[in-house]
């Protein structure tokens, strides 16, 4: 049952799946999910975006992920869009509020191609 109260826990455990295994991550409540993921070397972005982005701006849609499960709520325009219509969904735009099962999308669409 998906619980959209955020939870009151110092410190959340992520677990990322990277196209091949996932990992476990530690993330404090209220971090940046794009950050959390590029500090432990796990890219949202495919070898292309990676230089070409925003920055974590919400305004390229490069940094997309999915998630197995629960996810917290969007709170950015494009993120809301995003899951209103069954993309991925931004994780410059995503704050750690809960235990997380994030899969990453090495071979997601950019820009009408594949990247
Ligand atoms: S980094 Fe550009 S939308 Fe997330």
């Amino acid at each position: 049952m998906p619980n959209d109260a955020p939870s009151a826990d110092p410190e959340h455990v992520l677990r990322v799946h990277d196209g091949a295994r996932w990992h476990r991550l530690p993330a404090p409540h209220g971090a940046n999910l794009r950050r959390v993921l590029l500090r432990h070397e796990l890219s949202p972005y495919t070898r292309w975006t990676r230089r070409l982005n925003c920055g974590g701006r919400g305004l390229c849609a490069t940094c997309g992920v999915r998630f197995d499960g629960d996810a917290p709520p969007p709170r950015h325009w494009h993120d809301r869009l995003a899951a209103r219509f069954g993309y991925p969904r931004l994780s410059c735009q995503i704050a750690v509020d809960r235990p997380l099962a994030v899969r990453l999308l090495p071979d997601k669409i950019i820009w009408g191609r594949r990247a």
